[in-house]
């Protein structure tokens, strides 16, 4: 089921370039694994969650989001149980930062830890200019009035995620990407003001 999974997202992702691309989903899902083994978590649940996590995210495909259909459908067909589905679901819902929430499961955490472990460091920094390109967002606003700036997201979300990570595990893993999101910010802001 985790090779029709890995397929069945590949379809769905490929042509990304809001920085949700497949490579995105497939990183998650290996982050998420090595999270779940070292904290002890249901490792079916978390792979399935973490492949499935953003096949109906609000800003992709607000149209299923609310109930989930992509990742119900596709559990569905390949006979996962009610109970089994639910757990899933719930874990898919936890993940999202700006839906606010703290996760209520142990495997809700690990793919959320996953899912923000690749929001920051150098990969992270890239996600964050790949999506604010594709809403047409200006890069900074030196002046500091413009919040919808990429620059602007760091500060809104990107440097938050060290201090919110969930596992012991996912905070051993955000120490250098975090160390690397607030270098490339220094080094960003020095040369914009040498220029
Ligand atoms: P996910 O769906 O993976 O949980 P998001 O959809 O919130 O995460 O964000 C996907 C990527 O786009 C992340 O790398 C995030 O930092 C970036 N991103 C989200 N919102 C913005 C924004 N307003 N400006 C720049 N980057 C953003
Ligand atoms: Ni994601």
């Amino acid at each position: 089921m985790i090779e029709k999974a890995i397929e069945y997202v590949r379809n769905i992702f490929a042509g990304d370039s809001s920085g949700h691309d497949f490579y995105h989903t497939m990183r998650v899902y290996r982050l998420a694994l090595q999270i779940a083994q070292e904290e002890g978590a249901d490792a079916q649940a978390v792979a399935l969650a973490a492949l499935l996590h953003d096949v109906d995210d609000r800003k992709l495909s607000s149209e299923t989001w609310e109930k989930k259909d992509n990742a119900v459908s596709f559990l569905r067909s390949n006979g996962v149980s009610a109970e089994q589905i639910a757990h899933i679901t719930q874990i898919i819902s936890d993940v999202s930062f700006s839906a606010g929430r703290v996760c209520t499961t142990l495997e809700g955490k690990c793919v959320q830890d996953a899912d923000r472990l690749d929001a920051i460091g150098a990969i992270g920094v890239a996600r964050a200019f790949a999506y604010g390109g594709s809403r047409g967002r200006v890069m900074h606003d030196p002046e500091g009035k413009d919040d919808s700036t990429t620059i602007a997201h760091f500060y809104q979300k990107l440097l938050l995620l060290k201090e919110r990570m969930n596992t012991q595990t996912g905070k051993r893993l955000a120490e250098q990407r975090d160390a690397y999101t607030r270098a490339f910010l220094s080094e960003f802001l020095a040369e914009w003001d040498t220029n």
